[in-house]
């Protein structure tokens, strides 16, 4: 069963102390969403179970194995992956080539045939195989989400990480990439969204992590983290009151 297990997590960037001791499990197929102001430490968090950056201290283990020493390809053959809050893609390199790459960089790769089928199949799921020829750099902000949904499908990792994956998408592509999270997770795949998009969190998290200022303040139900008086004061509240 799928097994994360991060460990009193600090991440100092000089004096700014952004992760003062976040600890949290992902057991099975869990799907879960994290908030958080800006700036709360979310991405950093992300960066550190990646393997992007190490952590100042703690410790991060996926299925047993230590992962927070290891580099984003080893942390990826370990099997967690992540979207970035800004895309990236190749963009000199068409869609379909797009999804090669991490497939032939793990080694997955099982003939040319099988990818092809494999990196069709993603395509069509997520609504953007009439692109697949087209260069990444053609696609609107939308759609590179999408095909970067499309390159962690292709890794067929155990632990997902989305960082805002539907900041600055249409409302049209919002629903292939709910379709998508849903699919995947009933797949059995353990998810952790972070949103700004309390409607997106709401609807589709079975459980809510709250991270405030480096403190992780609540995990649990979303309708018991909603009503928590800590996170009302820190983050729903102030939210409301943004877009009241
Ligand atoms: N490489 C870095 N060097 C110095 N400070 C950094 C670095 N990366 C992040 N920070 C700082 O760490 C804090 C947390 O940033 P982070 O991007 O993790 O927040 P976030 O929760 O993802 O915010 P948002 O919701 O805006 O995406 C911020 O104060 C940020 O400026
Ligand atoms: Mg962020």
């Amino acid at each position: 069963m799928i097994h994360l297990k991060v460990s009193n997590l600090h991440k100092q960037f000089g004096g700014l102390h952004v992760l003062k001791g976040v600890s949290f499990e992902v057991n099975g197929p869990e799907l879960i969403g994290l908030i958080g102001p800006n700036g709360a430490g979310k991405t950093t968090m992300t960066n550190i179970l990646d393997g992007a950056i190490k952590p100042s201290s703690g410790t991060v283990y996926l299925n047993d194995e230590r992962i927070d020493q290891l580099p984003p390809f080893e942390v990826a053959r370990a099997g967690l992956g992540r979207t970035f809050q800004v895309t990236r893609s190749f963009r000199r390199m068409t869609v379909l080539e797009n999804l090669y790459v991490p497939a032939l960089a793990m080694g997955h790769a099982h003939g040319k045939a099988r990818l092809r089928e494999k990196a069709m199949e993603v395509l069509e799921f997520l609504t953007i195989d009439h692109l697949r020829n087209e260069f990444a750099q053609a696609l609107s902000g939308g759609q590179q989400k999408l095909l970067e949904l499309g390159r962690l499908l292709m890794l067929n990792p155990d632990v997902i990480i989305l960082d805002e994956p539907f900041a600055g998408v249409h409302p049209k592509l919002m629903e292939v990439i709910y379709a998508y999270i849903r699919r995947v997770n009933d797949e059995g795949k353990a998810i952790i969204l972070i949103s700004h998009q309390m409607d997106s969190i709401f609807s589709l998290s079975e459980r809510l992590l709250v991270l405030n200022f480096g403190d992780l303040i609540a995990d649990g139900p979303p309708e018991d983290v909603k009503n928590d008086p800590a996170v009302i004061e820190a983050y729903l509240g102030a939210e409301e009151e943004e877009t009241a």
